[in-house]
């Protein structure tokens, strides 16, 4: 895969500010070519069942898991009912590209519409839980930094969570968080999260290019996981 992006061209996180998976679209979906609506809708639905299935598992898994250690009910309450503000205009936006007889139906207008119903608290809850759980730093019953018992706690979060993630879709849900992180975000610093073994990756990410080829020139960094331009653009150079 080749991707050529002009110092000039829009940026996946420009003009609007970053956590912007939701704003890709928004960007995207009234310029979304007939030929490319089949592939467009396949993107957005993995994005829904991306999003649908990280806030299911934070509210089944992670929540509760954090609660129990920190002997502490109050710790999502925000969390929780940020939540139930968003989802269920994500609910909708689900079901309009699910019930469309044919990707030709599809609406760039009114996906926007629908989008407009949750784009606020979306973006909101996605600012307010970084802070919510870089708090958790400051709670009494966090286990101290270096100690056994923080190395074991890790240990086990990450293996669980990166377990759910697994789990979540290998063929579209993991492979859209893959081609939507950037490696090189705050100096690199995540570049090897999650995880995974670079030639996993490497399977991970072609095998759901062949499985879906059409839908991954949608996502917001290329093949290499930078950021790209945006595909549905005019002005974009982007090649897949
Ligand atoms: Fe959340």
């Amino acid at each position: 895969m080749t991707t050529t992006t002009a110092s000039t061209s829009p940026r996946a996180d420009n003009p609007l500010a970053l956590i912007t998976t939701p704003m890709f679209m928004t960007k995207k979906a009234p310029k979304v070519a007939e030929a490319d609506k089949a592939d467009f809708v396949g993107y957005c639905l993995t994005w829904y069942k991306f999003l649908k299935t990280h806030a299911e598992n934070e509210e089944t898994s992670l929540f509760l898991k954090v609660e129990e250690l920190l002997d502490d009910k109050t710790i999502w309450q925000e969390s929780n009912q940020e939540h139930a503000d968003f989802m269920p205009g994500v609910e909708k936006f689900g079901k309009y590209l699910v019930n469309l007889k044919s990707p030709s139906d599809f609406s760039g207008t009114k996906l926007l519409e629908i989008m407009a119903t949750f784009q606020e608290s979306l973006e909101a809850h996605m600012r307010a839980e970084v802070s919510t759980i870089a708090q958790l730093s400051q709670h009494p019953r966090t286990p101290k930094e270096g100690s056994p018992e923080e190395t074991a706690t890790q240990t086990a979060f990450d293996t669980r969570e990166g377990n759910n993630l697994m789990k979540s879709g290998l063929t579209d849900v993991l492979p859209f968080f893959l081609f939507n992180f950037d490696r090189e975000y705050e100096d690199g610093l995540w570049r090897n999260w999650p995880p995974i073994p670079g030639p996993v990756r490497w399977v991970l990410m072609n095998v759901a290019k062949v499985l879906h080829p059409g839908w991954w020139k949608f996502a917001g960094c290329d093949g290499t996981t930078l950021k790209s331009a945006l595909y549905a653009a005019p002005d974009s150079k982007r090649e897949l």
